[in-house]
């Protein structure tokens, strides 16, 4: 079996770090997984009204999470907590009420920032919303990384070889996670 993994990335910056090394997570995705980013920069400003007519790209990013057996967080951290973005993502597709397409998936988290203790904060805010989504999530390795020159090389990889085998164990111990969880998933 191929499993695939949504990965949302919390930043719309067409530089951004997270993307980047969401990009850079693609390329180091184990075996038998494959990693696919998810858009969500299309999406509207969620307003409950809309939930009995979804809109297109709404539509779109419950479809990628459903066909999913996973979910990846690639998040930066705004004022200490969960980018708006982000925020306004997870809350379209949990909705309507009882159609969440976050339920049951389990979830993997990681940021990086400019900011020394990186995105620590913003991580344990998306924990709390993860929880209640009933995402089960992998609790470690915590990966708060912060960005340095010369970590993606020009093809967008992981450039620094001891980051790169610190990532290459995060999505393995994340995909053992995922493999262990999506029976449960497979059978709501
Ligand atoms: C509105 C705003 C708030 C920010 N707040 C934080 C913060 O609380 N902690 C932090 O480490 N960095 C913070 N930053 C800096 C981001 O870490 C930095 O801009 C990072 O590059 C954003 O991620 P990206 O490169 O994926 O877009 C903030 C940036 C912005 C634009």
């Amino acid at each position: 079996m191929s499993y695939k993994i949504a990965v949302v990335v919390g930043s719309l910056r067409a530089e951004s770090f997270n993307r980047q090394l969401a990009n850079a997570l693609v390329k180091l995705a184990p075996q038998g997984f494959e990693l696919a980013l998810s858009r969500i920069d299309d999406l509207p400003l969620y307003n409950q009204d809309d939930d009995k007519n979804q809109a297109a790209p709404v539509q779109r990013l419950k479809g990628e999470l459903t066909a999913a057996q996973g979910v990846l967080f690639v998040t930066p951290e705004y004022n200490r907590s969960i980018p708006g973005v982000l925020k306004n993502a997870i809350d379209h597709a949990s909705r309507p009420y009882g159609q969440s397409a976050w339920a049951g998936k389990p979830a993997g988290v990681i940021g990086i920032s400019i900011g020394s203790i990186a995105t620590a904060a913003a991580q344990q805010h998306l924990r709390t919303v993860l929880a209640y989504l009933d995402m089960p999530t992998l609790g470690q390795p915590e990966m708060f990384l912060q960005t340095k020159p010369g970590l993606f090389g020009p093809d967008g990889s992981i450039a620094m070889d001891d980051t790169k085998q610190f990532l290459q164990k995060f999505l393995e111990t994340y995909a053992a996670w995922v493999k262990f969880h999506s029976d449960k998933v497979a059978n709501r």
